[in-house]
């Protein structure tokens, strides 16, 4: 927390912190995976990225620099003794100030990291889930900024979720102001039909994922073609093949949206899922850049 290593407990902020009234913060979801090489976390640096890219278009300055952020999320995994572990860096308005044009509030910086399974479970993976499309549409770039990964967005998410789990279903699919496909609650998403791998481009409102990315990259590099582009509703429920992924959730197949048929987990989505995974646990050698592993002491034997 602000260049202090606090232990979990003690981890707090004050109730009249800004963030937690107005949304005021932007983070990352990133995860270590256990590797052949020790713990290596996936795409460090384009989260760190992002996270920079998301603080600058909220106005949120921060003090410390992507390598100074590396450097001590490789010492929290190192001092938690943690082999894989989903970490959250957040930079949020803190205390200090009140109302909204909050200038002199510091932007407090703090990283965590714990232990934490696939988001929608190992079966979602295995077997597909059922998505249902939200009442809620996605945030649009005319009120907010989709690109940007900040805390008071999610509250869009979180009433698509809502709104989905209640009625039984594993997962929401939000659509764009347009009423075009967008992506997950908290995944992009990909839909296969007649040969094509299509997905949302960036002016549908999509968070710009870096599972999205890599799956782009994966599914090109395996001889697939891949489109950025709008994708109505009914292809949805027409798709040969549809799947999520982020990196909560990793790459999840669909295989039901509103209670039309998908189907099992397809070919396609089999096989990108299988050289994602590859690439997660550093087990597809033409993606090892994609790793930043971190350096913890071999043990010495006795
Ligand atoms: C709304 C939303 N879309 C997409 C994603 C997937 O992004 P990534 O693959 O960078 O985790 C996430 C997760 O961060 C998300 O919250």
């Amino acid at each position: 927390m602000n260049g202090e290593f606090v232990a979990w407990d003690d981890a707090k902020v004050h109730v009249l912190s800004h963030g937690l009234h107005y949304g005021t913060g932007v983070f990352e979801g990133i995860r270590c995976y256990e590797t052949e090489r020790g713990p290596a976390i996936f795409r460090h640096q384009d989260h760190l990225r992002r996270l920079a890219s998301s603080a600058e278009l909220y106005y949120l300055p921060l003090e410390y620099g992507a390598d100074e952020l590396r450097e001590a999320t490789h010492e929290l995994i190192r001092r938690n003794g943690l082999a894989s572990c989903y970490i959250r860096p957040i930079a949020f308005r803190g205390y200090g100030e009140m109302g909204l044009y909050a200038h002199s509030a510091p932007v407090d910086v703090t990283i965590a990291v714990w232990p934490w399974g696939s988001y929608l479970g190992e079966e979602a993976k295995r077997e597909g889930i059922r998505a249902k499309v939200s009442s809620w549409r996605r945030i649009s770039a005319a009120g907010l900024i989709p690109h940007a990964k900040a805390s008071g967005q999610y509250l869009n998410s979180i009433l698509a979720k809502t709104e989905t789990a209640k009625a039984g279903y594993d997962e929401a699919i939000l659509l764009d102001e347009g009423g075009n496909v967008c992506e997950g609650s908290g995944e992009n998403l990909f839909v296969v039909r007649e040969g094509e791998i299509a997905t949302p481009g960036h002016t549908a409102s999509i968070l710009d994922g870096i599972s999205r990315k890599s799956v782009i990259q994966i599914a090109s590099d395996l001889g697939y073609e891949v489109v950025e582009r709008d994708i109505a509703r009914s292809e949805l429920y027409l798709a040969d093949e549809a799947f999520l992924c982020g990196t909560a959730a990793e790459l999840v197949p669909v295989r039901e949206v509103d209670d039309h048929e998908i189907g099992p987990p397809g070919e396609v989505t089999k096989v990108i899922q299988a050289k994602f995974e590859d690439a997660l646990h550093g087990r597809a050698q033409e993606y090892l850049e994609w790793l930043d592993v971190v350096e913890v002491a071999s043990k010495v034997s006795s």
